[in-house]
């Protein structure tokens, strides 16, 4: 397997961070990979609360002790990748479809570094990337025709040809695309998230707190929230 090194300084950046008795959370992706690499490498006494099915099976193989969210009320550090992100820190999420469970492990951290390659710092979201939005099945054709109906294109998410997309939730996932962006990260997200039947949106406003951003000689860029 190649590795990223893009991915691979961002991931070991954010491991650096973690301290002995931390409790963390584990986001999902390939730069999160590197980070959960790094992190076993350090062999220090902490545990996690995995956001996706595959990263609760990576820990498993990598020995990195888990937690269920209901065995901790706060996390010291929540790591997790991006698909876009601003220098403001909003970002779209769930390119892996774990956005449902990586949003309410984000609640639950003091703080939340992003880990990405600095190429996905876009100007504006939703220009290159389209929206996932998390929907019960029952719910999946009246909420695309309400997308719809607001001149939005919805692409229900597949497994392969003519097999549909199922989040660890069960649910389906909505690629959405916004012609010229997300004019209002924040006002999209409410309203996508108060149609009946929406789980939540891939759209993260106010959670994470900083950005380590790899460059591909290794180097990181890092960003903080102005007001953190
Ligand atoms: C999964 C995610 C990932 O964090 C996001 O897709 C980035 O993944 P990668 O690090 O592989 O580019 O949101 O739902």
């Amino acid at each position: 397997m190649t590795i990223d090194p893009a991915k691979d300084a961002a991931g070991r950046a954010a491991a650096a961070l973690v301290r002995p008795g931390m409790r963390l959370g584990l986001g999902t992706g390939s730069t999160v990979d590197r980070f959960l690499v790094a992190l076993a490498a350090r062999d220090l006494d902490v545990a996690g609360v995995p956001t996706s099915q595959a990263t609760q099976r990576r820990c498993t193989e990598l020995g990195i002790a888990l937690l269920d969210p209901a065995e901790v009320d706060r996390l010291d550090l929540v790591v997790d990748g991006a698909d876009e992100l601003t220098r403001d820190l909003v970002l779209t999420k769930g390119g892996g479809g774990a956005l449902l469970r990586e949003k309410v492990v984000a609640t639950m951290g003091e703080r939340f570094v992003v880990i990405a390659t600095l190429d996905k710092l876009v100007p504006r979201l939703g220009d290159t990337f389209a929206v996932p939005v998390e929907v019960v099945p029952f719910a999946l054709h009246p909420v695309r025709r309400e997308l719809e109906r607001e001149g939005l294109t919805a692409v229900e998410r597949t497994a392969a040809a003519d097999v549909p997309y199922r989040t660890d939730n069960g649910n389906a996932i909505l690629d959405v695309r916004l012609d010229g962006g997300l004019l209002d990260p924040e006002l999209a997200d409410t309203w996508l998230t108060m149609l009946p039947g929406v789980v939540t949106s891939g759209i993260f406003v106010d959670l994470a707190t900083e950005a380590l951003l790899g460059r591909p000689d290794g180097t990181v860029e890092s960003l903080s929230r102005p007001d953190r």
